[in-house]
C-alpha cells in the first residue's frame, strides 16, 4: 500500500507538520509493508493553474515548468493521500490549494481510481467554528466528484507552535489512524 502525505503548511514547525508526522509514526510502526512518503508541499515550487487548458494536450500534465506535475503524479500513485491543512481564512493553505487546482490535469484518470483520503485541519478556533465543516465539505465534494473516499477528518484546535504536542489525548488519537487505513 503506497501512502502519501501532503503537508500544506508552511510552518515547518507547526501543528499541521506535528499532526501529520505523529500519523506517519503510527503508520510506520504499525503497518508493516506500507510505502509511506511525506512532503511539504510549501516547500515545492508550485505555481497556480490558469485554466490555459494546456495539460489536456500534454498528456495531462501541466505544461507550466514547475513540479507540480510530479506532485500529481505522486497522488495518482498513491493508494491513500492524507492531506494536511492550516486554516487560512476559513480554507486551506495558498500552499495546498494551488496543488489541488492541479489535479485538473488528471481528473479523468482520477476518476478511474478508488483513492482513500485523509484529512487533518488545524485551526487556532475552538472545535465549535464553522470553519472545520467547511474545509471538511470541500474535500468531501472533491472525493464525491472524483469517486474518492474521505476515511477521516481529523479537526484540531492549537494555535501556536507546540501547542499539538501539549495535547497528550490529541497526539495519542493520531498516532492511532493508521487502524483507519
Ligand atoms: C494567514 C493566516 C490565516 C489564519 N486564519 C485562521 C482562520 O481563519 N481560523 C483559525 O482558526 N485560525 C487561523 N489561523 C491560525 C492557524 O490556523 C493556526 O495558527 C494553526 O495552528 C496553523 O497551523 P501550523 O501550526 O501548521 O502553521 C490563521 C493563520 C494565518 C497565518
Amino acid at each position: 500500500m503506497k501512502i502519501l502525505i501532503l503537508n500544506g503548511s508552511p510552518r515547518l514547525d507547526g501543528n499541521t507538520r506535528t499532526a501529520l508526522h505523529e500519523i506517519e509514526k503510527g503508520i510506520r510502526a504499525n503497518k508493516s509493508g506500507a510505502e509511506v512518503e511525506f512532503i511539504d508541499v510549501a516547500c515545492r515550487k508550485l505555481s497556480p493553474c490558469i485554466a490555459c487548458d494546456g495539460c489536456k494536450e500534454n498528456g495531462g500534465s501541466c505544461v507550466i515548468p514547475d513540479e507540480s506535475s510530479a506532485l500529481v503524479q505522486k497522488v495518482f500513485e498513491a493508494d491513500v493521500v492524507i492531506f494536511g491543512t492550516p486554516v487560512y481564512w476559513w480554507g486551506v493553505s495558498a500552499q495546498l490549494k494551488m496543488l489541488i487546482d492541479k489535479f485538473y490535469s488528471k481528473d479523468t484518470v482520477f476518476k478511474e481510481q478508488k483513492k482513500r483520503i485523509g484529512l487533518v485541519i488545524v485551526g487556532a478556533a475552538g472545535p465549535e467554528n464553522k470553519e472545520y465543516e467547511l474545509i471538511r465539505g470541500q474535500f468531501q465534494c472533491i472525493c464525491d466528484y472524483l469517486g474518492w473516499n474521505l476515511l477521516f477528518t481529523e479537526s484540531i484546535s492549537a494555535w501556536n507552535v507546540g501547542d499539538l504536542a501539549k495535547n497528550t489525548q490529541k497526539m495519542t488519537e493520531l498516532g492511532d489512524i493508521w487502524k483507519k487505513l
